[in-house]
Order: C-alpha cells, then sequence, then structure tokens
C-alpha cells in the first residue's frame, strides 16, 4: 500500500511575534519543520510535500535537501484547507494513502503515524485522524461525537459553543485521507470570520454523506504539542530535550547531570561515553563510545571518534578528533581541523584549519593554524605558526618526528622536514632540512662580575646623594 505526506507549513505563524517563519524556530537546535520531515522520512513513503508560504526560499536553504522531499508554495494563507489542496495538487497523479500533518508538531514520533496509519487501513477509514485529551484544550479543535459515540464534527475554539469548549478531546492535526475524500476539500465553506478555509470542516463534509470517518485516539498528548507560540516552544524544548537525554541514556551513556546540558536533536553520542554538566553539543555532531566530555565544553558539527577525551572549558568547531586523543583543558579547535590519533592538544592551544598527526603533542600555549603537521611531533609551549601576512594566509608544514623548541615562531610559508630539531625561543623563517638543528637567536654572551660592579656603583650613589643633602 502506497503512502504519501503532506506537511502543512505556510501558516503566518503570528502568534510567535517573529520575523521568522514559525516552522523555522528551531527546537533543540533543529528547525520545527526539519523535526516533521525527518518522523515523516521514517515512514519512508513515496513522496513528502511541504506546503510553505512566502518564506519558501527561506525553508528551503534552511531545511536539508532529501530526494523524496518537494515544496509547494501556497501564496497566500487562506486556511489549512487550501494548504491540503496545493499539496494534493502537487502529488497528482500519486493515488495511495495521504499521511497529513502540521509542520509545527516537532514531537511527533514515526512510530506513533505508522501505528495510526496502519490502525486507519485495518478499519478500511475513507478518513481518520489522530486525537488525544488535552490538559488545556484551548488552542485545539475540538472532536464532536454524536450519541453513539461517532465523530460528526472538528469545531474550533472561536468557533464552537460553551458546550463544545467542554470537551477536552482535540484534534492533534495528523489526518489519513483516502482518494475518495480528497475531491471533498473543494467543498469546504469560507469560515467567514477568520476568512480561512478550514481543514477541520471536511469532517463534517465527510461524516453528512456517509464515508467511514475515524479517530484514533493516542494514549499521550505529549508528541501532538502543537506549537503556536514563544511559551509553547520553550514548553516543547523541555519536552523534547529529556527525550533526546533519555534516548542516549538508554543506549548507554552517562550523564553526570543532565538538567544542564544541551544535546541537539541532530546528534548522536556512542555507549559509554560520560558527559559531564554543562555540555553543549550543537548541531550534527558524532561522539564515539567511551569518550569523556567534561564541562563546559562546547562542540558544534564536529566527529570525536572513540575513546577520545575533551577536557574542560575547550571549544570544537566543524573538526574531527581522531581515536584516543585529547583535546583541552581550555583549547579551541576551531573549523577545518583534525587530531590525529592518540594526539594531546592542551591547555590555551588554538587550532585552526590545521592537520595534526597521531601521537602528536601541543601540550601548552600554541596558535596552529593552517599547518599540516606530521605524526610524532613535540610542539613545545609557546609556539605559534605566523600564518597571516596582513593580506594572505600562508600554509606551514611540519613532517613526522620534528621536535619545535618552546617559544618558536614558523614564519609561513615553511617546512620543517622530518626528524629536524628546532632549538627554543627560534624565528624560522627558511625551510629546515630533515634532521638538522635550526637555531635562530643570538649567541649568548657573560659580561664577567657585571652585576656586583653594578651594586657597588648604586652603593656610592646613595652614600653621595645623602651627604650632599642639607640636615
Ligand atoms: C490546527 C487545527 C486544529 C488542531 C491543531 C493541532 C485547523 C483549522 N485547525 O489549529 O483543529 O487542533 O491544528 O495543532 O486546521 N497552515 C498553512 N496554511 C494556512 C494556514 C496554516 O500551511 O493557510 C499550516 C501552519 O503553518 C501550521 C498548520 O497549518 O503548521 C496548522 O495551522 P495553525 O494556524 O497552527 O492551526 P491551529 O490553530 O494550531
Ligand atoms: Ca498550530
Amino acid at each position: 500500500m502506497s503512502t504519501a505526506c503532506v506537511v502543512l507549513a505556510a501558516g503566518l505563524g503570528t502568534r510567535m511575534k517573529s520575523r521568522l517563519p514559525k516552522v523555522l524556530h528551531r527546537l533543540c537546535g533543529v528547525p520545527l519543520l526539519q523535526h516533521v520531515v525527518d518522523t515523516l522520512e521514517r515512514m519512508k513513503p513515496d513522496a513528502i510535500v511541504a506546503v510553505v508560504g512566502k518564506h519558501a526560499e527561506m525553508i528551503q536553504r534552511s531545511l536539508r535537501g532529501s530526494p523524496r522531499l518537494s515544496y509547494v508554495i501556497q501564496a497566500e494563507p487562506k486556511g489549512t484547507a487550501d494548504a491540503l489542496s496545493h499539496g494534493v495538487r502537487a502529488l497528482t497523479p500519486f493515488r495511495g494513502t495521504i499521511v497529513v500533518v502540521n509542520g509545527d508538531t516537532p514531537l511527533l514520533t514515526a512510530q506513533t503515524v505508522k501505528r495510526f496509519v496502519a490502525w486507519h487501513r485495518r478499519k478500511r477509514n475513507d478518513l481518520s485522524l489522530v486525537s488525544f485529551v488535552a490538559t488545556d484544550p484551548r488552542s485545539y479543535g475540538r472532536i464532536v461525537r454524536d450519541g453513539r459515540g461517532s465523530v460528526i464534527a472538528i469545531v474550533e475554539e472561536r468557533d464552537a459553543t460553551p458546550d463544545q469548549r467542554n470537551i477536552c478531546e482535540v484534534n492533534s492535526g495528523v489526518y489519513a485521507f483516502e482518494p475518495n475524500v480528497l475531491g471533498l476539500i473543494g467543498k469546504i465553506p469560507l469560515n467567514e470570520e477568520k476568512g480561512e478555509y478550514y481543514l477541520t470542516d471536511i469532517v463534517r463534509i465527510a461524516s453528512e454523506r456517509g464515508l467511514a470517518v475515524g479517530v484514533y485516539r493516542a494514549r499521550s498528548g505529549d508528541e501532538f504539542f502543537g506549537i503556536n507560540t514563544r511559551d509553547d516552544l520553550e514548553r516543547a524544548e523541555r519536552l523534547m530535550k529529556s527525550r533526546i537525554v533519555n534516548t542516549w541514556r538508554e543506549r548507554g551513556v552517562d550523564f553526570i547531570d543532565a538538567t544542564s546540558v544541551f544535546i541537539s536533536a541532530g546528534s548522536s553520542i556512542g555507549a559509554g561515553t560520560v558527559i559531564y554538566p554543562n555540555v553543549h553539543i550543537e548541531g550534527s555532531t558524532k561522539i564515539g563510545s567511551g569518550c569523556s566530555i567534561f564541562p563546559n565544553v562546547r562542540i558544534r558539527d564536529s566527529v570525536i571518534e572513540d575513546g577520545a577525551t575533551v577536557k574542560d572549558s575547550s571549544v570544537i568547531e566543524r573538526s574531527v578528533i581522531r581515536k584516543g586523543a585529547s583535546v583541552g583543558p581550555f583549547a579551541h579547535i576551531r573549523p577545518g581541523s583534525t587530531i590525529g590519533e592518540r594526539a594531546k592538544i592542551g591547555n590555551f592551544v588554538e587550532v585552526k584549519n590545521a592537520r595534526i598527526g597521531s601521537d602528536t603533542k601541543a601540550s601548552h600555549l600554541s596558535y596552529l593554524g593552517d599547518a599540516t603537521i606530521g605524526k610524532g611531533v613535540n610542539v613545545g609551549a609557546g609556539t605559534i605558526t605566523c600564518n597571516y601576512d596582513g593580506y594572505q594566509k600562508h600554509v606551514t608544514t611540519i613532517e613526522d618526528g620534528v621536535f619545535i623548541g618552546s617559544d618558536t615562531q614558523l614564519i609561513a610559508p615553511v617546512t620543517i622536514s622530518k626528524g629536524a630539531v628546532i632549538g627554543a625561543g627560534s624565528t624560522i623563517t627558511k625551510d629546515v632540512p630533515p634532521y638538522a638543528l635550526a637555531l635562530s637567536r643570538i649567541q649568548q654572551t657573560h659580561i664577567e662580575k657585571w652585576a656586583l660592579r653594578r651594586q657597588k656603583k648604586r652603593q656610592s650613589d646613595e652614600k653621595d646623594r645623602k651627604r650632599r643633602k642639607p640636615s
């Protein structure tokens, strides 16, 4: 049986009071609409159509593309029914079940949608929808049933009678349509007061025509929580956050204080990894197993391989930390860097667009930018790659087994060949041949007894001064 999905995401989202389209607001770092699309992707439908409004271009740029996903524009937000008719047109000539989801319901899970669609088919319904019992039903359409318990209509808060307002069973905004119901979308009248065509009116129209309309009542409402305001967004953030933490915890991740961490919905963490308090894992970061991520670390769009350690207060952006490597405390790994296996990047070391080989150590106070550094290199404290001449960036190459003494400046472009040694305090401007010693400091000289002579001079100067001073 074939399934296609339509996501309604063209509303103005006025209640968010935002210049950003509502569906691009982020929940655990991921746009609301991306959460919904990801959920639908997991059902592997034939196609997913997102109905978007005037911000179509921005929305397309902000979402991950996928072969299944296409967009259709609803130029005027004339209501959910009008939005769906755009979606249905874009799906022509598809003739299977169409699953419709609101784009502002990011907590929805694929498991629930799958169960719902299976139920809809088992019941051989023409039209089904998911309901739940809400503690505060005010922002949802109420499910109106007849004396025998069959659904006959959905009524929105603003159109409900006082009696209907007391109904706590509400519409989740998740529907399944068989092709024979689609023609009824055009029969939905304009809601004069709101100036919109309500998709929910299709329930009344279909049941009046004797079609099989069914309501699948979900056990909990959390998944269908619709984001209309910033308050809603904050509540959803809390729900999503605990869902993410629980998912990783069940897969063997240890959180020392789960309440203080931020883990983006697009990240993953391997078993046996320990996450200390106040760690932020952002974007699409992948952390392997058996890693330790100490307090106050921020990692964005990076890969941390198995057994790596990131010590306190370090920042890692768009970089790769290979197996068993150690970074920090207080290290900054900037975009485009790779830290090799078992390598050590210590305190106050900044690395930018640099490849650091395995077993290499830069333990203290260095800047390594636009550099390729081989295996087993020792980078002494205070080493600086001088990569910028005020106009352009230049590359520093350090080959395997090099030893760089402390407080060295490497004026790029420059190459330090295999096995070379740089004396501490050198300023290196020329390429260094393999296994050579490079030194660029002036010779040390000693002036014998100079300090004693200075002491004596000071003492006699002091006596002279006192003698001249009138008593
Ligand atoms: C809607 C339902 C309500 C349900 C609730 C569940 C209607 C009339 N009401 O109310 O019964 O309980 O969802 O969360 O459908 N949209 C468009 N084009 C438009 C208008 C809206 O694409 O012209 C999209 C919005 O971007 C949004 C979704 O449709 O993602 C729902 O619209 P929204 O205005 O949030 O409807 P609710 O008032 O929440
Ligand atoms: Ca809504």
